[in-house]
């Protein structure tokens, strides 16, 4: 059991702050992050920490959400290290809404806070005093301080402490709480629940540390973050913290006691004090005054107010004859009862994995101060239609397993425990069942057409950091903290399982070996001569059957949905790559990424083309000065012998006019291509699983993985990669269409002039690739024919899908111009650090000629932004070349 960490952790986790009866939460919206980071080195200190566990003076906390820590500067991939639910925020997708019930009138929509109408919320403060004067003058003080710091106050949101530690409806509240292993003692060992539960950074219920967000130590050169110890040096940003849901639920105090009284009067004929108070209490599981159900099944008991051992299965109560199975206590905490089997340790051990730590206070006066039931229901519309409600707050450490579960399997389930149709009685969401079973012996009394009685006025999900954390977040914004930062948490969790690493192993082995296969090139030249251009036929055959009519033109895109966001996952992927890789050294491209050379060449548009043809760059005879970079596959940089086989060629030529998609480069035209005629992966979509493979140190499952395979594109890889023996000697095809003028779509691809073939050397060097062009070009100049092909049947010949090569008897490839490499020498430490500064971007291009399809697409961000991040690590400015060095 790992110690927990008290001076570092927010006080708010640890304790309910029982004795600070005046609380107030204030959502302020930052508007200058400077001015907030400021203010927050002022206030960090201020926070109650878990050292001072019940504070009896005056204490403020902090809780951030996800847009308030973009705002705050914290580097990119922590960002990405916070679960999906948070950063994707409470009311961030309709996805959310339905789990969480928030829907039709409790819709984000609908909220006064929190939601898409309401303005953002960046922080939380929480501030807490012994007295309602001194919150007031916690409040003045802060607001006067907080005003002036780029912060402004979105919401005040109140409490009010009622009668007895009761909750509007007029019982006790915050009784039962899961009790923190290493922190509380309980005589019931299963009310114990592992602190990971509740915190980040320790063990938690499946024995796993919840994922933290983490940062890079480049982005902490003070550390003043703790370490974490399982991956490889990252920073934890997240140890001591957890996540805070905020829900303001309204409640109708006299709506729930009319229900109660006309369902009474219903089932009996008559309404009795006794008789209403009995069946609210089955629909809480406890009295009043707090004592529970099971063990108080016939009245109040004050002796048993603060009761919390009991178990529903164990102490008689399997059948909820005393406390309904569907009673509120007992939806959001079963205890014992969980399916398979109740009564068991596993049934306790399942039920600890949803537990949350509740903070909420009530907000708004009590309808009657009595508190008495009987006062509610006299109480007039003047009194019933004012505000109040649960100010509910929970700390979990993951939210989907936790809050997010409790809300939708067992709260708003209309199943819950083979119940029908019928929720949460209190607070359930009616469309998924409106009943109420109360079992009973002989004979259950089951009600119907339960009212709403809490709706939601407005809520966040919030990050509660640790004190290291916030301050930490005071700091000045880190060096790369906007956009790019260090390898992602969940790389570093998945390297711990065992699985991954004998996918690792056998990935390895399968890698070693189609290496080794590849040292007997004299074999694999005769093989291919026999079968390549069978087996592709054969492959292309399969997939052409695949092909279906979408009822697209020519040129005619599809774009597909999500592709946006895969876009922003692969570079995601890519830029941790660089960061994990080349955090100490020079960085290179995330792929494509050995540089064999970078020569300089002459790009010559042919005499005479048919009028069809001329169009963009092809438009007249001329001659374009170019840089070309032969280059290998990556990720990283190899002895050329252990490249996967596949190279990459990208051209750009220069003192191209015409309209552009980027600022940054004003007059070149790229083109990039592969010496295989269909690319890795077909999609955007099958590229990002690639990607996770890659990053993984898995790549080839990505293609033999039997339950997601890639066979066929393995195939065409495989026919395709092999040791080469010179780059030049290679042709190269641009795998994904481009857009020609206006309506037509081609491919590219470049075929050399001469037909060599030579040998890989028997006991080759490290950059023998490099070494064979050098001398090629010490010799003679190089030519490739460069061809167009011209996309005829937009069924045969897709845009979408990048496996498909598009058939020569539906279109001919037409030799439009000619690459002249002239003789030169190259090989020096100017040139390779000049390459590396060249970002080639088939999005550098005019308009006539830009990427389509998906890949095409998708490319236009993950290489604008992973070059960024290149010449950011090697503190390297881009350039545009204009030909003035030839
Ligand atoms: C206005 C809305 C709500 C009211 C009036 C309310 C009322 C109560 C009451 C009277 C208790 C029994 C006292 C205690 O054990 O502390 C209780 C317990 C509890 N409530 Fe709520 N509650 C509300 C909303 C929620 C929500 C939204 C959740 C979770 C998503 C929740 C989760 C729990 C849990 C986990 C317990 C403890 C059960 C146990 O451990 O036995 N409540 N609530």
């Amino acid at each position: 059991m790992s110690q927990l960490e008290f001076n570092d952790i927010q006080g708010i986790i640890l304790s309910a702050y029982g004795k600070l009866s005046s609380a107030c939460y204030l959502c302020l919206a930052i508007d200058d992050a400077d001015s907030a980071r400021d203010w927050l080195r002022d206030v960090a200190d201020e926070v109650r920490l878990a050292k001072d566990a019940a504070p009896e003076v005056a204490s403020m906390n902090l809780a951030f959400t996800y847009p308030g820590l973009q705002k705050l500067g914290l580097p990119f991939q922590t960002l990405k290290g916070f679960s999906a639910e948070f950063q994707e925020g409470m009311a961030g997708s309709d996805y959310r809404s339905a789990i969480l019930g928030d829907i039709d009138k409790n819709a984000p929509a609908e909220w006064e806070w929190g939601g898409p109408k309401n303005e953002p919320v960046d922080l939380l403060l929480m501030l807490f005093a012994p007295t309602d004067a001194g919150l007031d003058g916690l409040m003045r003080a802060h607001r006067s301080r907080f005003a002036d710091a780029g912060l402004r106050e979105v919401k005040q949101l109140t409490s009010t402490p009622l009668p007895d530690a009761k909750e509007h409806f007029g019982f006790r509240d915050g009784i039962s709480q899961p009790k923190f292993s290493g922190a509380t003692q309980s005589r019931d060992a299963a009310q114990v629940v592992k602190s990971g539960e509740f915190l980040l950074g320790y063990e938690n219920e499946h024995g796993q540390e919840t994922m933290s967000p983490m940062v890079d130590p480049i982005e902490d050169r003070d550390s003043i973050l703790p370490p974490h110890t399982a991956s490889g040096g990252l920073h934890d940003f997240g140890r001591n913290g957890s996540y805070l849901v905020f829900r303001q639920l309204a409640q109708d105090v006299r709506g729930l006691w009319r229900w109660i009284d006309d369902s009474v009067r219903g089932s009996s004929g008559d309404s009795n004090a006794e008789a209403r108070i009995g069946l609210a209490a089955k629909m809480v599981g406890r009295w009043p005054g707090g004592a529970p159900l099971t063990c108080a099944p016939e009245r109040d008991d004050p002796t048993l107010a603060q009761e919390n051992e009991f178990r529903f299965h164990r102490d008689g109560d399997a059948d909820g004859l005393r406390c309904p199975i569907g009673a509120h206590i007992r939806r959001t905490n079963p205890r014992d009862s969980l399916a398979p089997k109740p009564g068991s340790k596993s049934s306790l051990a399942i039920n600890r994995r949803h537990r949350l730590l509740r903070r909420g206070r009530p907000y708004g006066e009590p309808l009657d101060e009595s508190m008495s039931p009987d006062a509610f229901l006299a109480s007039d519309d003047a009194q019933a239609n004012a505000p109040r409600g649960l100010q509910f707050l929970c700390v979990n450490a993951n939210l989907s397993r936790q809050f997010e579960f409790v809300q939708h399997a067992w709260i708003n389930n209309g199943h819950f425990a083979g119940l029908q149709d019928e929720t949460d009685p209190l607070l359930g969401d009616r469309g998924n069942g409106a009943g109420l079973t109360i079992p009973g012996s002989p004979a259950r009394t089951r009600f119907a057409g339960l009212p709403r009685f809490v709706s939601l006025s407005g809520g966040a999900y919030f990050f509660l950091p640790g004190a290291r954390a916030l301050r930490y977040l005071a700091t000045a914004p880190r060096i790369l903290a906007s956009e790019y930062a260090a390898p992602a948490p969940p790389a570093v969790y998945l390297a711990a399982s065992i699985w991954l690493r004998v996918a690792r192993r056998v990935s390895n082995v399968l890698e070693a070996s189609i290496r080794f296969t590849r040292r007997f090139t004299r074999t694999r030249r005769v093989i291919d001569r026999l079968f390549q251009r069978h087996i592709v036929t054969f492959v292309q055959y399969l997939l052409q059957r695949r092909l279906r009519d979408e009822g697209l033109a020519i040129a005619e895109e599809q774009i597909m949905q999500g592709e946006g966001e895969v876009a922003q996952r692969i570079t995601e992927h890519m830029t941790q790559f660089l960061f994990k890789h080349y955090r100490e050294g020079v960085a290179e491209r995330a792929g494509n990424t050995k540089t064999y050379g970078l020569v300089k060449a002459k790009f010559e548009v042919l005499p005479g083309l048919d009028a069809s043809l001329r169009v963009g760059i092809f438009k007249e005879e001329r001659s374009y000065p170019a840089w070309v970079r032969f280059g290998g596959p990556g990720p990283l940089v190899t002895p050329d012998i252990k490249n996967n086989g596949i190279m990459s060629l990208g051209i750009k030529l220069m003192g191209v006019e015409g309209e552009r998609f980027f600022d940054d480069e004003r007059s070149t035209q790229d083109f990039t291509a592969i010496s295989a005629p269909t690319f890795t992966t077909p999609t955007v979509f099958e590229n990002l699983k690639l990607q996770r493979n890659i990053g993984r140190g898995t790549p080839v499952f990505y293609f033999l993985n039997p339950f997601d395979s890639h066979f066929l594109d393995a195939i065409l890889q495989g026919v395709y990669a092999k040791a080469h023996a010179n780059p030049l000697e290679a042709s190269f095809w641009s795998c994904v269409p481009y857009l020609f003028g206006t309506g037509c779509a081609m491919k590219y691809s470049l075929k050399p002039q001469i037909d060599i073939q030579s040998h890989v050397p028997w006991r080759p060097s490290d950059n023998y690739l490099r070494e064979a062009m050098v001398s090629s070009l010490a010799a003679q100049e190089w030519r490739f024919d460069f061809f167009l092909q011209m996309q005829t049947d937009p069924v045969r010949m897709p845009i979408e899908n990048s496996s498909v090569i598009w058939p020569e008897s539906l279109s001919p490839q037409i030799k439009v111009a000619t690459l002249r490499i002239p003789r030169q020498t190259f090989d020096n430490d100017e040139q390779l650090a000049f390459a590396r500064k060249l970002s080639f971007n088939p999005w550098h291009c005019i308009r006539e000629h830009r990427p389509l399809g998906n890949q095409g697409r998708a490319r236009k961000h993950i290489y604008n932004e992973t070059s960024k991040v290149r010449q950011r690590i090697n503190a390297e400015e881009r350039i545009e070349p204009t030909g003035a060095e030839f």
